[in-house]
C-alpha cells in the first residue's frame, strides 16, 4: 500500500538539492534577472529620490543570487548609494551560501549586512518587541509567500515598514501556470501546512480587497520537466518530488494517482515541443507602494 504522502518541504536537504535541480532545468531565474536589467531600475527610481543610503530588507532570500543581483543593478544606476541589507531567512544552508556568496563576490563594499536567521513571522515579532521605528526603502519577497501561514498578514506588516517613496516587491507563480493548476486542482493532497500555493493572482486579490494601487509585470518562463516522466531516472523522480512537493512522490503516491499525476502535469501544466516536456513557471512581479 502506498505511504501517506509527506511534504518534500520537511526533508530540508532533499528540499534544497530538488530546488536547485529545479533551478538548473528552468528559465526562472533569466527570466528574473532580465526583469531586474530592464525594469527594476525603474522602480528603484521611484525609491530614490534623492537618497543616497538604503535600508533594504530581504525576505525568504535564499542563497542570494538574487538578492545580489538587485543590489548590483541599483549599484550600477547609483554608483555612490550605500546600502544596509536585512536578509531573513529561516534555513541555515541557505543563509550559509548566501554569506559565502557575498564573500566570494567582489565590489560588494556599498553595502552593510544584518543576518536574521529566523522566518519572517519571528522578524515581525522581534521588530515589534525591539519597538523598532527605522523605515525601510525596499523590500522583497521572491517566490517566498508560499511559506508563510497568513500572506495577507505578512504583506501588510512588511509594507507597514515601508518609508515614503519605499516599494514592496513580491513574485509568485501565476494562476495559469503549472503550480497555480496543480494548486488548484490537488492542493489538498500535494500543499499542506509547510507549503501553500499562493499565486499571484492571490496576492493582487489580496491587495484589492484593501484597496491598495500595484504595479505588475508578467514574467513568462518554463521548466524541462522530461525526465519526471523516465520512471527509475534519479534526477527525474528528485524534479517530480520538486513539481508535487511530495517526498520520493514515486514510491509513496499510488499507481493511480501518479498516473493521474503524469496525466495532469503533460496536458494541463506543460507544452510538449521537440519531445521535450516545458512546465509552465510563468510568474508575476507585483510592486507594492506604502500604505499613505
Ligand atoms: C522557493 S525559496 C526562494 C528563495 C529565493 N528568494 C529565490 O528566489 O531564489 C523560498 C525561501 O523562503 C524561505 N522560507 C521558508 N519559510 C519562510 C518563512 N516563514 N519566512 C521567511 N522565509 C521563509 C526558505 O528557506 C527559502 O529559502
Amino acid at each position: 500500500m502506498a505511504s501517506p504522502l509527506k511534504s518534500l518541504y520537511l526533508d530540508r536537504s532533499s528540499y534544497l538539492q530538488a530546488f536547485k535541480l529545479f533551478l538548473e532545468c528552468s528559465t526562472g531565474y533569466r527570466c528574473m534577472k532580465d526583469f531586474m536589467d530592464t525594469r527594476l531600475p525603474d522602480v528603484l527610481a521611484s525609491i530614490v529620490n534623492g537618497k543616497s543610503h538604503l535600508n533594504v530588507i530581504g525576505v525568504g532570500s535564499g542563497s542570494g543570487e538574487l538578492d545580489l543581483k538587485m543590489l548590483s543593478v541599483l549599484h550600477q544606476n547609483y554608483p555612490q548609494m550605500t546600502v544596509h541589507n536585512e536578509v531573513v531567512e529561516p534555513d541555515p544552508q541557505q543563509l550559509q551560501d548566501y554569506r559565502s556568496l557575498v564573500s566570494r563576490t567582489p565590489g560588494l563594499g556599498y553595502i552593510t549586512y544584518k543576518w536574521n536567521k529566523m522566518t519572517a513571522q519571528e522578524f515581525e515579532e522581534q521588530w515589534k518587541e525591539n519597538k523598532t521605528i527605522k523605515k525601510v526603502d525596499f523590500i522583497h519577497m521572491i517566490q517566498m509567500l508560499y511559506c508563510v501561514e497568513d500572506a495577507g498578514a505578512t504583506i501588510s506588516f512588511y509594507q507597514s515598514l515601508l518609508d515614503r517613496n519605499g516599494k514592496l516587491l513580491i513574485n509568485q507563480v501565476t494562476g495559469d501556470s503549472g503550480w497555480g493548476k496543480l494548486g488548484k486542482t490537488y492542493g489538498k493532497e500535494f500543499f499542506n501546512a509547510e507549503v501553500s500555493c499562493v499565486t499571484s493572482e492571490d496576492v493582487k486579490r489580496l491587495l484589492a480587497s484593501k484597496g491598495l494601487s500595484y504595479r505588475s509585470y508578467e514574467l513568462p518562463s518554463e521548466t524541462d520537466i522530461t525526465q519526471c516522466f523516465i520512471k527509475g531516472n534519479e534526477r527525474g523522480e528528485q524534479l517530480l518530488d520538486f513539481v508535487t512537493q511530495v517526498q520520493h512522490f514515486r514510491k509513496s503516491a499510488s499507481p493511480e494517482l501518479q498516473a493521474e499525476i503524469e496525466e495532469f502535469l503533460r496536458s494541463e501544466c506543460s507544452k510538449e515541443t521537440d519531445d521535450k516536456v516545458f512546465f509552465n513557471y510563468n510568474s508575476e512581479v507585483i510592486v507594492v507602494d506604502r500604505l499613505n
